[in-house]
C-alpha cells in the first residue's frame, strides 16, 4: 500500500479501483457479522470458497466476499449472488453446491432458499424487495452488505475518504462545524444533543491537547447497531472521527469499545492499520499539515461506562463513575483536556453529510429544512428491533417514522395472531408505550 499524498491521488486511486472492478462480474457475498457467525456462516463461507475454487471452470472467474451485517440476523446465514442480487437466507453448507450450480452459473434462483413473507405468503428474490428492507432507508447501514469490512480499497471504491479529502483541502474547520450544525445532526447515543453545537463548544475551549472520542460501549440490552456498524463499515466511523478532529482541532482520538465485541475490535484494529498505511491517520494526512491518530480502549462491559463522564474516567484507568455535569467534558474531559465524545452512529453520519450536502441531509427527518441545529431531528436512525415480532434485526429508518410503521411494515407485526400489547423504546432507561 502506498501513502495517498493528496486529494487528487485519492481521486486517481478511486478511479483505478473502479476501473479494475466489473460490476457485471459474478460475485458471491456471505454475511460474516456476529449474528450470522452464531448461526454458522463461516462454514457456509468456507463451502462457497471451496466450491468456487474447486471447480476449474469457475476458479478465478467468480468473486467472493465476506461482508458485515445486513440487519436481518434472525434469517442468517445470508448469501447474496450478484450481479442479479439473489438473496438467500438460512443457508447451510450443504446448500452451497446448488446455489453455485443454479444461481452463479445459470443466474436462476434456488426457490426453497428465498425469503417467504409469512403475512402475504409471497416469495422475494432480491433483498431490497423483502418488506423488512423495502420500508427502510439504509443510508448509513446499506453499504454493510456490499463491502468487505477488512478491505480499505472496498471503502475507497464506493467513495470512501472523499469527504475527508474535501474537508482537508476545501474547507476551514469553522465551515465544517457550520455544515454539521446546519445539517441538524443530533447525537445517536440517546441524548440527541446537536452535534455541531458540541463540536463548536469543544473547538472554542482552550487546551494544549484536545481529544475526540467514539462511544462504542453500547450497553443497552438487545442493542447491537454500533457493533454491526463497526463490524461492517469501520472506515465510515473512522472517517467521521478524522473530520471531527480536524473541525475541533484535536490531534488524538480514542474508541472506547466493550470487550465483549471481539469481532468489532478486530475489524476496527485492521481498519486503523490500513488507514495508517494509506496516510488517512498519522502525520500530514493527505499531504496537509493535519496530524491525527486513534487508539482503542476496551471497556469491561459496565453499563454505566457508556455514560460520557464515566467512560472518560474508565478510559483514564479510574473507576467508571459519572461525575457532576456542571463541568462540561467539551471543556474539561479526558485528563481534563477538552474532549468531544460522540456515538459510533453519529460519527458515521458525518462523511455522508459532507458528501451529499446539508440541504439533501436536512430534508430527511423531522422539522423544517431551516438549517437550524436545534430544529427537528434529521437523517436516519438505526434501531435494534427485537422481541415478540415477526422480523427482528437492525432497521434504519428516517427520524420521525411512527412505531406502527416500524412494528408492522418492517417488523411484520406480532406473530401467531397475538395482540400487540406494548413496546419499549430506548433501552434500559427508555419508555414503555402501549
Ligand atoms: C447510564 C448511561 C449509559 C449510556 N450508555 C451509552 C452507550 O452505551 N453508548 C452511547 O453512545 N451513549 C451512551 N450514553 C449517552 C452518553 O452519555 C453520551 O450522551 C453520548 O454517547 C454522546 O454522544 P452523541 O452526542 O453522539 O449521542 C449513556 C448515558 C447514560 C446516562
Ligand atoms: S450478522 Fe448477518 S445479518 Fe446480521
Amino acid at each position: 500500500m502506498q501513502t495517498v499524498k493528496s486529494a487528487s491521488e485519492l481521486g486517481a486511486l478511486h478511479t483505478r479501483l473502479n476501473a479494475a472492478r466489473d460490476p457485471k462480474r459474478p460475485l458471491v457475498t456471505v454475511c460474516g457479522g456476529t449474528g450470522c457467525q452464531a448461526s454458522g456462516c463461516m462454514k457456509v463461507a468456507e463451502a462457497v470458497r471451496d466450491t468456487l475454487g474447486g471447480d476449474p471452470k469457475l476458479a478465478g472467474k467468480i468473486d467472493f466476499r465476506v461482508t458485515g451485517c445486513h440487519g436481518f440476523c434472525e434469517r442468517g446465514p445470508l448469501v447474496v449472488v450478484h450481479p442479479q442480487g439473489i438473496f438467500y437466507q438460512q443457508v447451510r453448507p450443504e446448500d452451497v453446491d446448488e446455489i453455485v450450480r443454479l444461481s452463479v452459473v445459470q443466474g436462476k434462483p434456488v426457490e426453497r432458499l428465498l425469503y417467504r413473507d409469512e403475512v402475504s405468503g409471497k416469495t422475494f428474490t432480491r433483498e431490497n424487495e423483502v418488506p423488512f428492507y423495502k420500508n427502510q432507508q439504509r443510508l448509513i447501514f446499506g453499504m454493510n452488505g456490499q463491502i468487505d469490512p477488512r478491505s480499505i480499497d472496498d471503502y475507497i471504491a464506493i467513495g470512501g475518504y472523499q469527504a475527508l479529502a474535501k474537508v482537508l483541502t476545501q474547507m476551514k474547520p469553522e465551515q465544517v462545524i457550520d455544515q454539521i450544525k446546519k445539517s441538524g445532526l443530533r447525537g445517536r447515543g440517546g441524548g440527541g444533543f446537536p452535534t455541531g453545537i458540541k463540536w463548536e463548544t469543544c473547538r472554542r475551549a482552550e487546551g494544549i491537547r484536545k481529544f475526540v472520542i467514539c462511544n462504542a460501549d453500547e450497553g443497552d440490552p438487545g442493542a447491537f447497531m454500533d457493533r454491526s456498524l463497526i463490524e461492517g463499515n469501520p472506515h465510515s466511523v473512522l472517517e467521521g472521527m478524522i473530520i471531527g478532529a480536524f473541525a475541533i482541532g484535536a490531534r488524538e482520538g480514542w474508541v472506547y469499545i466493550r470487550k465483549e465485541y471481539p469481532l468489532a475490535c478486530d475489524v476496527l484494529r485492521n481498519a486503523m492499520a490500513q488507514a495508517r498505511e494509506y496516510g488517512f491517520l498519522g502525520k500530514g494526512i493527505l499531504g496537509t499539515a493535519f496530524d491525527f491518530d486513534v487508539r482503542i480502549r476496551r471497556g469491561a462491559g459496565a453499563f454505566v461506562c457508556g455514560e460520557s463522564t464515566a467512560l472518560m474516567a474508565s478510559l483514564e484507568g479510574r473507576v467508571g463513575e459519572p461525575r457532576a455535569k456542571y463541568v462540561h467534558t467539551v471543556e474539561k474531559g479526558l485528563w481534563n483536556f477538552p474532549s468531544n465524545l460522540n456515538n459510533v452512529e453519529t460519527w458515521a453520519n458525518v462523511p455522508l453529510i459532507i458528501n451529499k450536502g446539508v440541504e439533501w441531509y436536512a430534508r430527511i427527518g423531522t422539522g423544517d429544512v431551516t438549517g437550524d441545529a436545534w430544529g427537528g431531528s434529521k437523517g436516519t436512525k438505526i434501531f435494534s428491533l427485537v422481541g415478540k415480532i415477526r422480523n427482528t434485526g437492525l432497521v434504519e429508518v428516517p427520524m420521525g417514522i411512527s412505531l406502527r410503521q416500524i412494528i408492522y411494515d418492517i417488523g411484520g407485526g406480532v406473530p401467531d395472531g397475538k395482540r400487540f400489547k406494548a413496546v419499549q423504546t430506548g433501552g434500559a432507561v427508555g419508555g414503555l408505550h402501549t
